[in-house]
């Protein structure tokens, strides 16, 4: 495995690579990786010639007050992971390269990027969809693989290289959980022991509704209740938004709930903010 730092070096070798017939496929992270990310790259490198994973906490999606400066890195130990599950390049940027001085250009998707974390996060999925654009340059790939874990942002990426016609397939993997139902994620070490007891809370405020959908329940605002109530037995849980939409456009659902089914939260446990979500196929009543 080779770790690349420079983005004229990651480019040229992408360039050399394709030039000689080679298939990239990538997986973007921020990496401190765990078992969501390895089976994002488990996934992606079972279809190519070259696995470039890139590992680069962007600066750009991050707010004011939000944890930039706090996000868990380690490269070192991120190293050892990736090359337990075969990746050829680790492309691990600086910030400076990436944005040196003078930078000015930006990606934005308009309305899928108004709701849900992007009403909660202003300006986040347009630091996502710059830095993903980016990537994309740099490193070339035919496929890019995103976790399902981040369905708002995989849909926004999906309309972003629908849009801008990028030659590149996005592939979607499904959420990985922890034993007891948490989604995994770098931002889990930040809870406290309480905390991350009562964290399993999101993954079962989801099941119950699912299951609630599925037993005939078809009322949006009954769904919503229930989710709101399993969530509020958690006493450290702070709801941050509870979204029942559309899976594919994340469109609001009508008062009855019909098709797929996309219900997101984001939940607070003091200054960490988690998310999950499910998606449920609602039968068709006969
Ligand atoms: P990061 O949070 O490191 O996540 C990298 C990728 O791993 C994303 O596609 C995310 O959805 C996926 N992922 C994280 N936890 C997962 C889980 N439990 N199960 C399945 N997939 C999971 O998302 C980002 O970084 C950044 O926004 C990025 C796209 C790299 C742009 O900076």
């Amino acid at each position: 495995m080779r770790i690349i730092h420079s983005v004229k070096e990651m480019q040229e070798f992408s360039n050399e690579a394709k030039n000689a017939g080679k298939k990239i496929n990538f997986v973007p992270t921020m990496g401190y990786l765990h078992q969501g990310h390895l089976t994002l790259m488990k996934e992606a490198g079972k279809n190519c010639d070259i696995l470039v994973v890139s590992i680069f906490v962007n600066p750009l999606q991050f707010g004011v007050g939000e944890d930039y400066e706090e996000y868990p890195r380690d490269l070192t130990r991120d190293v050892q992971l990736a090359e337990s599950v075969k990746v050829d390049i680790i492309f691990a940027p600086t910030v400076k390269d990436m944005y040196p001085s003078g930078y000015a250009t930006f990606v934005n998707a308009e309305t899928i990027t108004e709701v849900m974390c992007g009403a909660s996060r202003p300006g986040h999925f347009k630091g996502v969809t710059t830095v993903v654009n980016k990537l994309f340059n740099i490193v070339q790939p035919k496929e890019a693989y995103f976790g399902q874990k981040d369905a708002q942002q995989v849909t926004v990426i999906e309309r972003m290289a629908a849009d801008l016609n990028m030659p590149i397939e996005i592939v979607r993997v499904p959420i990985v959980r922890e034993e007891d139902g948490l989604a995994m994620s770098s931002r889990n070490v930040y809870l406290s022991t309480e905390a991350r007891k009562q964290a399993v809370v999101l993954n079962r405020s989801l099941i119950k509704a699912k299951d609630l959908i599925m037993a005939g329940e078809r009322n949006k605002e009954k769904i919503y209740q229930l989710i709101q109530e399993t969530i509020n037995s958690a006493p450290l849980a702070e709801i941050d938004y509870i979204e029942i939409r559309d899976g594919l456009n994340l469109q609001s659902q009508e008062e009855t709930l019909t098709g797929q089914v996309l219900i997101a939260l984001a939940v607070r446990f003091g200054k960490t903010r988690l998310i999950d979500n499910i998606e449920v196929e609602v039968p068709v009543n006969v």
